[in-house]
């Protein structure tokens, strides 16, 4: 291809007017659209990697039939969920050597939960109304824009010491990764040793039946939903069975933040333009979704946070620094995250106050009878998971809620794990406080949510300083916004809480009891199937479970058994899980966790089963 080739096609690009012309002017001469194909097959060929037979019409195709060959060698999704059998395919080139088939554009398939998106609709070319341009710049049309003015709180708490910083990096146990393990060899896999079972298998003593409406829920094709759950790994269809540490995300969340980036993006709450007042009622409209998903009675009551980490950091700092003396007591349990863990050991040292577990017994449960003797008029603060990360173990919230007010304690909830598996009511629980992460329930990562109650949230000073959270700042004297916006300091971020709102949305068009019930019949069956597997032991086989079904097979380092199920597309978590302690009240440091989501299907399970048997046959 020659240069001059090459400027008539930056010539041509630089001119384009639209997709389909059928001829391009490039200022001197007119190049007919035949050529601008052929001088575009050139330019693509000579690419590195470009496959040989790709080819241009002279016409531009539309982009959902753009077809590009894969490369021979390349292993191609051959079992992809292809619901319509004669679409157009397009095969994007990837850089690992595999190719990725998307049958269809995903707007174009049918869809569980997800048709098109229905996004707002803005009237961005309309020119202001009179009504509109009237209003003032401290008043903009926007429902959101703006916090009410209250007094201030003011900044009652001391910095973290140069002690509590040493403790901090003293405490650390090492980090998440694992050096790189071999895979134990696998036999040739077998038909599905649980294949034979009969789909409803016998419930399982430790799992009750829930008694919940299945109502519609076709898994199937809720799949199609989730773009990555058509990725191949190690040239097997991926079996994402690590929901516990994060979710896949439905094409509507990432469609929802793509359109923020395209049409909405601004800062907040603060500015008089178009785009600032789009984005605040995004932002915003994504906090009343959250307040109506977890049955809040005011959106005030949600306040935006990076995570269920952060959200627990936040209420032991602001909180627990005003509410906690020394010789109080925070209670927590032995199932808890090193989240609902570390923040209060780090408030406990700093103000000489005491740490105490609730003690679980041998299947994962809370002891609640021990719980309530571990309960005096020093006890500050109840922490206790919803659902535990480590064993799956559904703590009875309710009643730790109301025990702890017994004794006049406040109580958060960690929902981390349970918000996506459950229906959840923070009037019904009555608890202070209840937080979770966006990213284990179908939204982005570094965006959560803190709920507490009005009074709970009153009592609190702000937690960091800086724009946003203020209302007037002077050189001598700052007020502050009201809650939620006083822990809100900064910029926020405001595209991933948009991009909650859409999960929201998702989960909320499935119905959560019906969520409930689906993942309920699965985990009976996953535990039942596990248990088929000789020297297979579940850690965590408590009544009431969700998700989690931790286990550690005989004769295998655990993060073998990891490996080996990548080997095979299947995708768990191995480790301390971030809840070391769980695991050493089973004598273990370690444990392999399969953990299950909506679109987990029985199959997937037949799966993880098989090559657990298949290293039992050569171990
Ligand atoms: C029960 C529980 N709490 C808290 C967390 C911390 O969540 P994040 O890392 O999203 O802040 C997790 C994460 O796994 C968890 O499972």
């Amino acid at each position: 291809m020659s240069t001059s080739d090459l400027d008539k096609i930056d010539a041509a690009i630089a001119t384009a007017q639209a997709p389909g012309l059928e001829e391009l002017s490039t200022g001197e001469s007119i190049i007919p659209a035949a050529e601008i194909a052929r001088l575009a097959n050139e330019f693509f060929k000579a690419i590195p990697g470009t496959p040989p037979d790709a080819t241009l019409s002279a016409v531009p195709a539309p982009l959902s039939s753009v077809s590009f060959a894969p490369a021979a060698s390349a292993p191609v999704l051959a079992s992809a969920p292809a619901p319509i059998a004669s679409a157009p395919t397009t095969q994007i080139p990837s850089t690992t050597g595999l190719e990725l088939s998307r049958s269809v554009p995903f707007a174009e398939m049918p869809s569980a939960a997800y048709t098109s998106p229905q996004l707002p609709s803005f009237a961005s070319a309309q020119i202001p109304s009179p009504a509109r341009a009237a209003i003032p710049v401290s008043a903009p049309q926007s429902p959101s824009f703006g916090f009410e003015q209250i007094p201030s709180f003011g900044f009652g708490h001391a910095l973290p010491t140069e002690s509590d910083v040493r403790s901090a990096f003293n405490s650390g146990s090492g980090f998440y990764f694992l050096p790189v393990f071999q895979a134990a060899p696998l036999p040739a896999a077998n038909p599905s040793p649980v294949a034979s079972a009969p789909a409803t298998v016998q419930a399982p003593g430790s799992l009750p039946d829930l008694n919940l409406s299945a109502g519609f829920f076709d898994v199937h094709t809720i799949r199609r939903d989730f773009p990555i759950l058509r990725e191949r790994v190690n040239g097997r269809p991926l079996i994402w069975l690590d929901n516990a540490a994060t979710t896949q995300k439905p094409q509507s969340v990432i469609d929802r933040i793509s359109y923020f980036y395209e049409h909405e993006n601004s800062n907040i709450h603060r500015a008089a333009h178009e785009l600032a007042a789009r984005a605040t009622d995004a932002y915003e409209g994504a906090r009343d979704k959250i307040r109506r998903f977890v049955n809040a009675s005011s959106s005030k009551e949600i306040v935006f946070v990076r995570g269920a980490t952060e959200a627990i950091n936040l209420v032991a700092q602001s909180w627990g620094r005003r509410h906690i003396g020394k010789d109080d007591e925070i209670v927590i349990s032995h199932l808890e995250h090193h989240a609902n863990i570390v923040p209060w050991q780090m408030l406990c040292s700093e103000k000489g106050a005491r740490l105490r577990v609730i003690p679980i017994d041998d299947d994962g449960q809370i002891l609640l009878e021990e719980y309530e003797k571990l309960l005096s008029p020093r006890t500050r603060i109840v922490s206790v998971a919803g659902v535990s990360n480590a064993l799956g173990t559904v703590t009875p919230a309710r009643e730790i809620v109301q025990i702890g007010h017994r004794y006049g304690a406040r109580v958060l909830i960690d929902g981390a794990q349970a918000i996506s598996h459950m229906p959840v009511d923070v009037q019904a629980l009555d608890c202070d406080f209840y937080v979770f992460s966006g990213h284990k329930m179908f939204a982005p990562t570094g965006i959560g949510v803190l709920y507490g109650k009005p009074d709970a949230l009153a009592e609190m000073p702000p937690w960091q300083g800086g724009g946003n959270m203020i209302v007037d700042v002077t050189f001598e004297k700052t007020t502050y916004q009201p809650p939620p916006g006083r822990f809100e300091a900064g910029t926020g971020n405001i595209a991933d809480a948009v991009g909650l709102g859409a999960a929201i949305d998702y989960l909320e068009r499935l119905g959560m009891h019906n969520i409930a019930h689906y993942e309920h019949e699965l985990l009976k069956y996953g535990m039942e199937s596990l248990r088929r597997v000789p020297g297979l032991h579940l850690i965590g086989t408590a009544r009431e479970k969700a998700s989690v079904m931790s286990f550690v097979l005989e004769g295998y380092r655990n993060e073998d058994v990891g490996a080996a199920l990548n080997q095979e597309g299947i995708a768990v978590r191995t480790g301390h899980h971030c809840a070391q302690p769980s695991l050493c009240r089973y004598g273990l440091e370690t444990a392999v966790r399969p953990s299950l989501a909506l679109y987990n299907t029985h199959k997937e399970i037949d799966k993880l089963v098989d090559v657990l048997l298949r290293l039992k046959s050569v171990g």
